[in-house]
């Protein structure tokens, strides 16, 4: 499974795919800490290159927060020429194994409510909205909340 635990020598990889889909302002100490938190799952995906070539090729990335059986996604992102061929999911399902997500267990996010392709994603992954916040984000946007229960 290329899904692995990020760390700080991914993080300019990290920040680039952060930039090119510009849908967070994270800076590279907000990730440092992430990274660092004990209560943070911060997890890469990293597709698999040439043998000869020993550089890595980081397409995606998600962050979790673990809060006793409640969880929250913060984020996860798939470079742009990338999508559509499974990273999210496989992101996604990493996080859900590691937080050995189960048994009445719940995962909470929240999500631009103009941003269709991440709601389609969450959706598919049968999470479920109940809810939104007005004027959540900086430029007035409402946040829509979304839930996964087990
Ligand atoms: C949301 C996001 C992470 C999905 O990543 P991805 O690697 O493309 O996802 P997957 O390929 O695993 O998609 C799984 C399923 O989700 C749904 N889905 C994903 N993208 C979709 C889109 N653009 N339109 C409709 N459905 C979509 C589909 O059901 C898809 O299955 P299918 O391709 O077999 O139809 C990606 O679109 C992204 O990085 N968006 C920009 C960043 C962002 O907005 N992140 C979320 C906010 S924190």
């Amino acid at each position: 499974m290329p899904v692995r635990e990020m760390t700080e020598s991914d993080l300019k990889q990290v920040l680039e795919i952060q930039r090119e889909l510009s849908f967070q302002d994270w800076n590279e100490a907000q990730f440092k800490a992430e990274i660092k938190a004990s209560y943070a799952l911060c997890v890469v995906y990293e597709a698999p290159r040439a043998e000869a070539d020993a550089s890595s090729n980081i397409i995606g990335y998600a962050v979790f927060h673990l809060l006793g059986s409640d969880s929250e996604l913060l984020s996860i992102a798939t470079k742009a020429a990338e999508q559509r061929k499974g990273t999210g999911t496989e992101l996604l399902k990493a996080g859900l194994s590691r937080l050995d997500f189960g048994n009445g267990d719940r995962m909470f996010l929240e999500v631009r409510e103009g941003n269709e392709k991440a709601r389609r994603f969450y959706e598919h992954h049968g999470f479920e909205a109940f809810g939104k916040r007005n004027n959540y984000y900086a430029d007035g946007e409402t946040a829509i909340l979304y839930r996964k229960t087990t």
